[in-house]
């Protein structure tokens, strides 16, 4: 370098060292675009895919390859691939199972809102057809895939925001027998409560901006397949749609998920409580919550035993948008938010957020009435989170 000028050494000075020697305890954030090599023939080899290493990192990146394998490991499946939402991933998911014009799509009647316009609006425009199903209610809904003989299904393992637990093992089972893949959305459970993947579903998809990241500062998503056939139809998606996660999305979610089962311990303790102080409220109709739901051989046997999530649906008294408005105006602790999971208890109003797309009447059918909230219980200690709710209560 000491032959060069001052601006050639700005550039290069510093860069290109050797690897060390120690492997590092955590991934490093490979903040690198692009690789090079010690010869155009050691290059023909990694183009050419011999050379198991990396060339461009829309094409693959080391820390994104740390949390795919993370994922894969936890979910007990065969290939994961990471995107730069949890849109993205369900897109990927939904592209590997070979869809053409006419295919069908079985989705739950009670998927997120942006997964129904993705299907709709997305898939729709490509001639695949989307027609939704009560999931739970599994004998109309495997006399529904005997009609439409659909090419998947999309199910939530936990539905937003009456919380209801999906059947996988039972889906999968009347999705596989009439020759459809099931692709199950995890991210209300994350893979600490439900490995879908272990009950039968053929995807496994997270938005891993919620419990996976757990912070509220990252967006990213990532797709878990039982079939290493699948990667080459997830990795084309990645590639050359080119929705790819960031490297520092990726440190971030990998790092969050160190702590997901103490995150998520606390978070289900206080979601219980929480749930069961509120349902003797005298200004709450109903509270959803799983375990105080009367399926509870179902939620044993899809959820981590014991456990009935951290998210908590109240409907009031006075189901009214004014009622609910002024119950989340006066909140002080809780965060008035439309996302979930993190260690900040989270507080959304369904028909004004994920569900104001739908018709009133859309919504009234679901059982998604005015008044609901939706709460997504942190990690805060749970006499605060159940005081600063009564209160609000009190003015709703
Ligand atoms: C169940 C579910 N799936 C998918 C998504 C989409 O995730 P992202 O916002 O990371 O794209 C969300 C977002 O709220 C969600 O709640």
């Amino acid at each position: 370098m000491s032959d060069f000028s001052i601006n050639t050494k700005l550039v290069h000075a510093g860069e290109r060292r050797k690897a060390p020697e120690g492997v590092p305890v955590a991934t490093p954030i490979y903040a690198a675009a692009t690789y090079t090599y010690d010869s155009m023939e050691q290059m023909e080899r990694v183009f050419a895919g011999d050379g198991g290493d990396y060339v461009y990192t829309r094409y693959g990146n080391p820390t994104v390859d740390a949390l795919q394998e993370a994922l894969t490991t936890i979910e007990d499946g065969k290939v994961s691939v990471a995107y730069a939402s949890g849109m993205a991933a369900i897109h990927a998911a939904l592209f590997a199972c070979e869809l053409s014009p006419g295919s069908i799509i079985l989705a739950s009647q009670d998927l997120y809102g942006a997964s129904f316009d993705l299907l709709y609006k997305i898939f729709g425009s490509l001639g695949v057809k989307t027609r939704t199903a009560d999931f739970n209610d599994p004998e109309a809904l495997e006399k529904q895939i005997g009609e439409l003989k659909p090419r998947v299904l999309l199910a939530e393992t936990i539905s937003n925001p009456l919380l209801k637990v999906c059947d996988i093992e039972r889906v999968a089972e009347i999705a596989h027998a009439n020759g459809a893949r099931l692709i199950v959305d995890n991210t209300f459970a994350s893979p600490y409560l439900c490995q879908p993947l272990s009950l039968g579903a053929d995807f496994s998809v997270h938005s891993a901006t919620k419990y996976l990241s757990g912070h509220a500062d990252a967006i990213g998503g990532i797709v878990v397949s039982n079939d290493e056939a699948d990667y080459l139809a997830l990795v084309s998606v990645m590639k050359l749609v080119g929705g790819v996660l960031s490297v520092w999305e990726a440190h971030q979610i990998l790092r969050g998920i160190k702590t997901l089962g103490l995150r998520l311990d606390r978070q289900c303790a206080n979601a219980q409580i929480l749930a069961e102080a509120l349902a003797g409220n005298e200004r709450i109709e109903k509270v959803y919550y799983p375990k105080l739901s009367g399926e509870k051989e179902l939620i044993k046997r899809v959820l981590r035993e014991d456990f009935g999530g951290a998210l908590v649906s109240i409907k009031l008294k006075n189901d009214t948008k004014e009622s609910a408005w002024r119950f989340m105006d006066n909140l002080k602790l809780c965060v008035r938010a439309t996302s979930l999971g993190d260690v900040y208890t989270l507080v959304s109003h369904s028909a004004s957020s994920s569900h104001r797309e739908l018709s009133p009447k859309k919504r009234a059918d679901l059982g998604i009435t005015d008044s609901l909230v939706r709460i997504s219980v942190g990690t805060e200690d749970i006499k605060d989170i159940i005081a600063d709710i009564e209160q609000a209560l009190l003015k709703s």
